[in-house]
């Protein structure tokens, strides 16, 4: 599976949702996330996202493999997104934060 890792908190750009061929993202306050039941590891979704946000679940820094099992988690509590919007107000503030993962909102 692919799995959105924290360059997507705060962020927001949604250019990953309308490619996706199955539609598995999931929307939630300030963040997405890819339904690992769903995706069918196509890679589409990849060079979509500016701040490079989307990896394969066998490519995650060690930095960032609790995403893994963050996506897993909440992907059965958000709804399904599949038309790209505007980014949060902040994004191009937040795009390059590292380290904000406690911005998270459920
Ligand atoms: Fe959707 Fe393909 Fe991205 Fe998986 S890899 S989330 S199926 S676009
Ligand atoms: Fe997030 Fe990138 Fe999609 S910022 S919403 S993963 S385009």
């Amino acid at each position: 599976t692919f799995v959105v890792t924290e360059a997507c908190i705060r962020c927001k750009y949604t250019d990953c949702v309308s490619v996706c061929p199955v539609d598995c993202f999931r929307e939630g306050p300030n963040f997405l996330v890819i339904d690992p039941d769903e995706c069918i590891d196509c890679a589409v979704c990849v060079p979509e996202c500016p701040v490079s946000a989307i990896v394969a679940d066998t490519e995650l820094q060690a930095d960032q493999a609790e995403y893994l099992a963050l996506n897993a988690e909440l992907a059965p509590l958000w709804p399904t997104i599949t038309d790209a919007r505007e980014p949060l107000p902040d994004a191009a503030q937040w795009a390059a934060v590292r380290g904000k993962r406690s911005e998270l909102q459920r």
